[in-house]
């Protein structure tokens, strides 16, 4: 850093004049770079620029001005062999090379966990693609980009669970973690304890409702907002053609797996975040009505209505005969009273 700090370095400047293969600017913006995964896990420049494994600063700076091109699958093997089998692999056979870093970045690279699904679709996929210009058999397609993140579909293996995040009415944006933590006025390490009232270490709906109770006592008035993302699984790279899937009911269902893992999300700094689990069942509470897509559920509902319409119906019938056996030596006496007249 002692020279990459430097905001005019440029390779020229660094006495070299060939054709440059990247951007001819050398510098390194290291408040940014101190905040990157890699460097909160101690990887140093040279982890990364292995070719330099050490440097004389008598006789050997500057260093040569073309370094190897960095790989990141000497660390991220798995992403790698994902990656490989992906469709974004075999545009190479038209010549077109894409690396990892097209869409994470190298230095500044963050930890991807409490992105929401428009960051990582904004950060990912929609630098290249407009998805408006496909999906034209999807109903409300912003909706579901909104709420499903493109490699649900696209990396059809690859795990996924619903992240309940609380939106911020007032500022429109969502809260993160520490504000909510902090306006509980505890740590995150009591906020499991404090709503999970049975201690069976998963969150149900009267404990959920609480919540809200309990953060609208704050002044945090929150809406709660689902979405459907990916594990953070390295096979998440595996995007193939024609794997993904235009059936509705794998989601529009009571039983689909997808909606078997919900979690709560309080999003941290550094881009990590902490999860909560949270039974199903509360996708369906009186909080979530913005939440329609477990239609399977929502007719259980119907059902239930329906099923008390017909024991009315039946109840109503049936009293009107019990009535009617309850009464009927009265009337016949009635009967017996008129003949008698
Ligand atoms: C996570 C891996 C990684 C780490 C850590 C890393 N770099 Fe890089 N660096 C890259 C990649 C990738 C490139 C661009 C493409 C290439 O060279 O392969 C690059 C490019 C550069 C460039 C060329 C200019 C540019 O921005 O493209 C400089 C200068 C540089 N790195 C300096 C550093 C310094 C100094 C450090 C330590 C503070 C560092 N790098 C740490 C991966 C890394
Ligand atoms: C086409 C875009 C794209 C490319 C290219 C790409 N990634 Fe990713 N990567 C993603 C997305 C999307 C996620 C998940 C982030 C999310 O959903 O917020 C991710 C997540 C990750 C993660 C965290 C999850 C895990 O596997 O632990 C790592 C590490 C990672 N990528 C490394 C790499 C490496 C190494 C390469 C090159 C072989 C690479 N990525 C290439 C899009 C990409
Ligand atoms: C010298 C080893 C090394 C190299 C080379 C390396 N990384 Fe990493 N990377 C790590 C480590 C260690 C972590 C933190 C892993 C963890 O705690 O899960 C990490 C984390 C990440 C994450 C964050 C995953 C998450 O949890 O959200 C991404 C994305 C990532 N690296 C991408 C890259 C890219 C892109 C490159 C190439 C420019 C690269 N890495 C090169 C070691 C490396
Ligand atoms: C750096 C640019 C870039 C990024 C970022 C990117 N793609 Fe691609 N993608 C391409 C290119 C180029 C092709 C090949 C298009 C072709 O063959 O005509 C492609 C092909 C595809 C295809 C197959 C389409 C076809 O016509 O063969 C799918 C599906 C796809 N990408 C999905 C995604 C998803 C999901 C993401 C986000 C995780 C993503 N892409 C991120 C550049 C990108
Ligand atoms: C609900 C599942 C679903 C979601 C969400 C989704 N897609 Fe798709 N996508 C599909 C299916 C199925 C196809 C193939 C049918 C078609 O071409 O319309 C497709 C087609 C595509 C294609 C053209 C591929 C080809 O073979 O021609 C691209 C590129 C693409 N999607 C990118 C995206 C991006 C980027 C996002 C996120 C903004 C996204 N998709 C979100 C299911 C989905
Ligand atoms: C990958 C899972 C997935 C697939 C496949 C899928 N959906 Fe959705 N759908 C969702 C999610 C998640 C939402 C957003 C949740 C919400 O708004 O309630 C949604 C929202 C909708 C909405 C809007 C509801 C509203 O209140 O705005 C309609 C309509 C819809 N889907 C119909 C369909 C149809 C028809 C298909 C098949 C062609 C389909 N979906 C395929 C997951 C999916």
């Amino acid at each position: 850093m002692d020279c990459h700090s430097d905001e005019g370095l440029t390779r020229e400047a660094a006495g070299d004049v060939s054709l440059s293969r990247m951007s001819d600017q050398l510098f390194l913006d290291n408040d940014k770079f101190h905040l990157s995964v890699h460097h909160l896990n101690e990887i140093s420049c040279v982890d990364c620029h292995s070719d330099i494994e050490e440097l004389n600063y008598d006789n050997e700076i500057p260093h040569k001005a073309h370094l190897e091109p960095v790989n990141c699958t000497a660390c991220h093997e798995a992403e790698g062999e994902a990656f490989s089998q992906s469709v974004h692999m075999e545009i190479r056979g038209k010549g077109i090379t894409m690396q990892c870093y097209a869409c994470h970045g190298y230095h500044y690279v963050k930890r991807l966990a409490s992105a929401s699904v428009a960051e990582r679709e904004n950060l990912f996929c929609l630098k290249c693609h407009n998805a408006d210009n496909y999906h034209d058999w999807l109903p409300q397609k912003q909706a579901h980009f909104a709420f499903v993140e493109c490699t649900v579909c696209h990396a059809p293996t690859v795990p996924s669970h619903i992240h309940l995040n609380f939106y911020d009415l007032v500022t429109n944006k969502f809260f993160n973690g520490n504000q909510i933590i902090e306006a509980l006025g505890i740590g995150f390490d009591e906020f499991l304890p404090l709503i999970d009232t049975n201690k069976d270490n998963i969150i149900n709906t009267n404990e959920f409702e609480d919540l809200l109770l309990i953060l609208r006592q704050k002044n945090i008035y929150t809406e709660v907002h689902a979405e459907l993302v990916v594990e953070l699984e390295p096979i998440l790279h595996n995007v193939i053609k024609g794997g993904s899937t235009n059936e509705c009911e794998k989601c529009h269902s009571a039983d689909s797996p997808l909606f078997d893992a919900v979690a709560i999300v309080l999003t941290l700094e550094d881009g990590s975040a902490e999860h909560y689990e949270v039974e199903k069942d509360v996708l369906n509470s009186f909080s979530m009505s913005s939440f329609s897509a477990l239609g399977g559920t929502r007719v259980k509902f119907l059902d239930k209505i329906g099923l008390l319409v017909i024991l009315g119906g039946i109840c109503g019938a049936g009293g009107h005969l019990f009535i009617r056996l309850v009464t009927a030596p009265l009337r016949r006496r009635n009967k017996e009273n008129e003949q008698d007249s």
